[in-house]
């Protein structure tokens, strides 16, 4: 039995019974509509920025075709047109594609049955786009993704819900994926790894990764890379790679040229995660267009955190107050008195417990204390 759903502005014809996992005749996960809302704003800021005659993208594991189907509906290229090729290597979603793509009437898709790794081999730095959106972890199909992208502005678009493995819960597995050591405690040190590790691939190419937006929502991490070309930028990319240290809920930076000491982890990605343009811009483009409120709720979150600049991680204060034995205080209360004090504070997207601040671990404790002596 199939059902029709709406999401964004098209149609979906997908199978009614729905494990959301492996083993469903097509895979369609409706939860992921919020990644695919912040997806196509975010596609669409970055067409309203570079001009290109044409926007190719390459969706490799299109499941029911939804994703590639918006993009091709949804993104408006103001100097060109947008052509979307969407693969799987599931003949019933190859046909559940082609049935989606004449509900909705779209003329700029074309429809592939293949193994993502050989259909990308073989279209060498050819799409402006690849997006990749697998079970698990994207790592089996990244080289191939960097490789089959433009190196000059061209985007890698990737979902890893491999989280437990990126924030440390499975260290031998990361270290077996990811050649990271992975540390516990912020989720923020799971994207900077895998965005390390997605540099790393890029740079026996010669090609350099830049992150313009990255998100860590539910059980899953998404993230965005403007390719680069050229051995400088490349290496410009390597040298923002470092390792981490947690100690007192401060995280010490060692620079990777000074190579590995016990008790860090990494390699981690140490540069800005988020571009505040092209967050600003995605946020517009959600709001106009009445993308979901959790979208734009994630996107209007990560503006507030680009605000505080370049820092690493966040504080959490739910254990930093069980750690020196004091009542929890409105988390909004804490980034007012941090600001107060001239520094630089925001909420965190991913995780209603902690703040982002340029302020130190003391600093934070001393607007807990003096918010509980106040109370
Ligand atoms: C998580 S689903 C994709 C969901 C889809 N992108 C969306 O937004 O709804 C992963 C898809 O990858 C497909 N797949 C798995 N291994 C593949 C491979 N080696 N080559 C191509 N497709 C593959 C599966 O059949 C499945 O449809």
């Amino acid at each position: 039995m199939e059902e029709v759903v709406v999401e964004g502005y098209v149609k979906i014809k997908v199978p009614r019974d729905r494990s959301i996992s492996k083993r469903d005749k097509v895979f369609y996960n409706p939860k992921m509509a919020v990644n695919r809302d912040i997806s196509v704003a975010v596609l669409q800021s970055f067409l309203n920025k570079y001009r290109r005659e044409k926007f190719l993208i390459c969706d490799p594991l299109g499941g029911s075709g939804v994703r590639g189907i918006r993009y091709a509906k949804e993104l408006i290229n103001p100097c060109g047109t947008v052509e979307v090729i969407i693969n799987d290597i599931n003949p019933f979603a190859v046909k559940t594609v082609k049935e989606n793509i004449r509900l909705n009437k779209v003329e700029n898709v074309q429809v592939f049955n293949r193994d993502a790794n050989v259909l990308l081999s073989e279209h060498f730095r050819t799409f402006n786009l690849v997006d990749i959106d697998p079970f698990g972890s994207p790592n089996p199909y990244l080289d191939s993704a960097i490789r089959s992208c433009i190196t000059r502005d061209g985007i890698v678009a990737m979902t890893a819900t491999d989280t437990a493995v990126l924030c440390g819960s499975y260290r031998k597995a990361c270290i077996r994926n990811y050649d990271a050591i992975p540390l516990t405690g912020d989720k923020e040190l799971a994207v900077r790894l895998l965005i390390g590790y997605a540099i790393r691939v890029a740079g026996k190419y010669d090609i350099g990764l830049r992150p313009v937006l990255s998100h860590f929502t539910d059980h899953y991490i998404r993230t965005f890379l403007v390719t680069e070309r050229g051995a400088k930028r490349a290496d410009e990319a390597m040298e923002k790679l470092g390792y981490i240290k947690i100690e007192n809920e401060e995280k010490i930076i060692r620079k990777r040229e000074e190579g590995f000491e016990r008790g860090f982890g990494g390699l981690f990605y140490t540069g800005e995660i988020n571009d505040i343009a092209t967050v600003g811009e995605a946020l517009k483009i959600a709001q106009e267009r009445g993308y979901s409120e959790r979208s734009i709720k994630i996107l209007r979150e990560i503006y507030e955190e680009c605000t505080v600049g370049n820092v690493i991680g966040c504080y959490n204060i739910h254990r930093i107050c069980s750690t020196i034995r004091e009542h929890v205080p409105p988390i909004n209360y804490i980034v007012e008195m941090l600001r107060e004090r001239g520094f630089k504070a925001s909420r965190v997207h991913y995780d209603p417990n902690s703040i982002k601040t340029d302020g130190g671990i003391e600093d934070v404790i001393k607007c807990i204390r003096e918010y509980n002596r106040r109370r």
